[in-house]
């Protein structure tokens, strides 16, 4: 019997899409829709991750209430002065997902996490929502805000919410790896070049 695999994007639609999807740290301020937190989740759910073990969960926050407190517990953008690269009211993420490693499931690694950011970060972009992946955070408030039981450790949150700036990918400057701000206030993001990252092809 044939099978039929579905048709996959084109290479180039693909790199364009990632090429677009960076970090954004100033969003409008229009919630995420509820089928867009729900691929967000999906996309983790459905991840890669060693022996299929499945030890992440998550925790969608999406009130503005525990947004505004959430959002008063992480910390933007440590190349630049927070009078630019933290979000003032008005352009704050309006919606935060933790991603948090259960102890009672064996395995738990970074490695799945960065996995499980990627998808989830893919998903939103997909419908046009920027995300910035956030490590930075207070965990023991986070911890206690969230009410998290024992054995639930918050790895790191991500922040969610339609663009309300642009960002470059642009060629690294005297080994530069800081992003900064243009004379929009659109982020510039250096990035090696391919001859310094790549160490040949055998
Ligand atoms: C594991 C990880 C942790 C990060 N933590 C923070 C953070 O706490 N605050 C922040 O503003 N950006 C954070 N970022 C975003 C990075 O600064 C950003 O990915 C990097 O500058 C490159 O920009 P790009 O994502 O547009 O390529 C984090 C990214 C990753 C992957």
């Amino acid at each position: 019997m044939e099978t039929k695999l579905e048709a996959a994007p084109g290479q180039d639609a693909m790199m364009e899409f990632l090429r677009g999807k960076r970090t954004y740290r100033r969003f409008l301020q229009q919630p995420v829709p509820p089928a867009v937190a729900e691929n967000i989740v999906e996309a983790a759910r459905i991840a890669s991750c060693g022996a299929n073990r499945q030890s992440l969960k998550y925790l969608v926050v999406q009130s503005p209430a525990m947004v505004a407190k959430v959002n008063g517990l992480v910390h933007w953008a440590a190349y630049l002065p927070p009078a630019v690269g933290t979000p003032k009211p008005g352009e704050c993420p309006t919606l935060f997902v933790a991603v948090l490693q259960d102890a009672a499931v064996p395995g738990a690694s970074d490695m799945d996490v960065g996995i499980a950011l990627a998808g989830m970060t893919d998903a939103a972009w997909a419908a046009g929502v920027g995300s910035c992946i956030m490590g930075a955070i207070d965990r023991p408030a986070l911890t206690t805000l969230f009410a998290l039981p024992e054995g639930l450790r918050l790895s790191c949150m991500v922040a969610f919410g339609y663009p309300a700036h642009h960002s470059h990918l642009v060629e690294m400057q005297a080994g530069s790896v800081k992003y900064y701000l243009d004379e929009a206030s659109d982020y510039c993001v250096p990035k090696r070049p391919t001859a310094e990252i790549l160490l040949g092809v055998l």
